[in-house]
């Protein structure tokens, strides 16, 4: 099966929370932004799920230093529950394509009209992420993707086998209740860590910022081989994070 190289990517805090139970998920320090942009720019499209797109309404445009020209935007949507409203569909940029398990012959005509490329993967409001990275890969030619939540997307993906990395600041905050940063809606997850996946640590350092941990792991137990064989960026990002941050700043003295 053709699919491309899956990095996921979040911040979360000290108890594994991506946002409170407000929703609320503003969590980065300027590093972390700015290292969510360099990974973006190291990879050929970006995927969110539907309720990240609802909620933060992001236009994930920004990317930093692209190593690519190719860009897509990608949304995750079981029954279509995204509109034209958002942000990705009215602000100019690279084209969305939207996963859905959902045949709503109008919702798809909206969006389709909004500008997105619909693909129907799935049924009963289910992606089957297999199939919908196949698509990628095979429609749009896409090699590597960073997954930038949420949690529901996460473990969706996850569960399917088909993450190659997981990446990861961890911030001095906690919530206490919310969405964890993988998270199973049928509330079974993997009920021992043989069932769950099996990571191996390849990057440990301490955010530029001083009071941030990031970490970074390669994902061991896959389902098949991704279209990269090994990361289009390197795991430990702080020196370059450094640097870019430091020439802004003088830049702008
Ligand atoms: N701190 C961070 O780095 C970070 C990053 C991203 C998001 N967030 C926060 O995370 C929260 C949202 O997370 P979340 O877990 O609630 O939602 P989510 O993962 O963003 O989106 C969940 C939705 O995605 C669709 N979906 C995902 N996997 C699917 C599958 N296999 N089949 C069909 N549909 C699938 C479903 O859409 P349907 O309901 O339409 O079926 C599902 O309800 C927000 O508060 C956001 O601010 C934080």
């Amino acid at each position: 099966m053709k699919r491309p190289y899956v990095i996921i990517f979040s911040t979360i805090t000290v108890d594994g929370r991506l946002a409170s139970a407000t929703g609320f998920s503003e969590l980065s320090c300027h590093y972390d932004l700015t290292r969510l942009r360099l990974l973006r720019g190291a990879v050929e499209a970006v995927m969110i799920g539907a309720s990240t797109a609802l909620i933060d309404d992001p236009s994930l445009r920004k990317r930093l230093l692209p190593k690519t020209e190719k860009y897509y935007r990608v949304v995750v949507d079981g029954t279509l529950r995204v509109h034209k409203g958002l942000r990705l569909f009215r602000e100019p940029g690279p084209q969305v394509i939207v996963l859905t398990g959902s045949d709503n012959a109008e919702k798809i005509r909206q969006l389709e009209k909004a500008g997105a490329k619909v693909h129907v993967v799935g049924k009963d409001g289910v992606v089957d992420m297999k199939e919908a990275l196949r698509v990628l890969a095979e429609q749009y030619g896409i090699k590597s993707i960073l997954v930038e939540g949420g949690g529901r997307l996460n473990y969706s993906l996850i569960a399917s086998r088909v993450v190659d990395e997981i990446r990861t600041t961890i911030t001095p905050y906690v919530f206490g209740a919310g969405t964890s940063f993988f998270h199973d809606p049928a509330m079974k997850g993997f009920p021992t860590t043989r069932e769950g996946p099996q990571l191996k640590l390849q990057c440990v350092e301490k955010c530029p910022c001083g009071n941030c941990v990031h970490i970074g792991l390669k994902v061991l137990d896959t389902c098949c081989k991704p279209l990269l064989e090994r990361s289009p960026i390197e795991y430990c990002l702080s020196e370059k994070l450094r640097k870019i941050i430091n020439d802004k700043q003088k830049a702008q003295k």
